[in-house]
């Protein structure tokens, strides 16, 4: 019987794998959106990935799911003992909802950011006990790849990063404890490196298909920068590189204007089943 009771603020690609893994492992969850289409799909999409992850073997079979329940009211959260926001990368947004969730839970839940981009000490400020309060960016998808980014803010307690550690492993993930700032380790790598990738492509340097090859080919990467990019959604990846350029004032993250195009004409990657790939399902 698991002591979790876990919410998840966004029904998102991130949101509905999170409340996935949560539920594949035995652990009741509280979804949350504003948007009632994307919380009138989550329950399919979750049952889907979590027979996906249990085909792949990565979410056991033998667990009973815990209950799923969905909402657009964040007092519904009352009675979590950690919750993971996971909103769009939008800093404003994320404020005021971190601000809400910490008003209406008590006083000694967690509070976790899957923030791509955002330093966790930034938006500590929106939170009632900030020292309660750590970032977690999770993978995509969490429930396939086991090992996520754990952020210790500067305000963050050894108290909050030990309930983090023990959540994470009831969730099956492994952490890897790192600092705070723009893009922590693994995004302010990453999204130079989307950026950069779709720059060569804008410049009629290489196709996608060829700068995609040389990573996988010649770098032995698992994926390419492109094909990650559309994993991610190209609109994250232009709101990620926002963030990071302007907190750091580094051109190397200004978006460049074939993703804001991208964007602008509805080329998301896999979620609207068109990006630098076409992909073909909307999952
Ligand atoms: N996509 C990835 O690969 C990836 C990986 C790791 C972390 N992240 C981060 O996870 C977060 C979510 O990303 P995503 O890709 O799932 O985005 P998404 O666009 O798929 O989903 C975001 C969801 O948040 C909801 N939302 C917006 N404002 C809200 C509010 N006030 N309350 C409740 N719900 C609200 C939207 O309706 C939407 O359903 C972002 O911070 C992103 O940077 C994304």
């Amino acid at each position: 019987m698991t002591r979790h009771r876990l919410g998840v603020l966004g029904a998102g690609v991130m949101g509905t794998a999170i409340a996935t893994l949560g539920i594949g492992m035995g652990i009741p969850v509280v979804l949350v959106d504003v948007d009632d289409e994307k919380l009138a799909t989550a329950r399919e999409q979750i049952a889907y990935q979590r027979r996906l992850a249990q085909l792949m073997g990565s979410l056991p079979r033998e667990v009973e799911p815990g209950e799923l329940v969905t909402t657009t009211d964040v007092a519904d959260l009352r009675d979590t003992t950690a919750v993971v926001e996971s909103i769009t990368e939008k800093a404003g947004l994320k404020y005021k909802v971190l601000a809400e969730v910490s008003a209406v839970v008590g006083a000694s839940t967690l509070l976790v950011s899957n923030t791509s981009a955002i330093p966790i000490d930034e938006m500590a400020d929106s939170v009632t006990g900030p020292e309660r309060f750590v970032g977690v960016h999770f993978m995509n998808p969490p429930y396939l790849i086991k090992t996520v980014e754990l952020i210790r803010g500067p305000r963050s307690s050894d108290a909050a990063i030990a309930a983090a550690t023990e959540l994470l492993a009831a969730l099956g993930q492994q952490p890897v404890l790192v600092g705070d700032g723009p893009g922590f380790v693994i995004n302010r790598i990453l999204q130079r490196m989307i950026n950069e990738a779709a720059r060569i492509v804008e410049d009629g340097v290489a196709t996608p298909e060829a700068v995609d090859a040389a990573f996988t080919g010649c770098l032995g990467h698992r994926t390419g920068p492109l094909a990650t990019a559309d994993l991610i959604g190209l609109d994250n990846v232009v709101d990620s590189l926002v963030v990071l350029h302007e907190r750091t004032g580094d051109d190397g993250y200004r978006p460049c204007d074939l993703l804001k195009e991208k964007v602008a004409s509805g080329d998301w990657g896999r979620k609207t089943g068109r990006g630098f790939f076409e992909h073909g399902g909307t999952q």
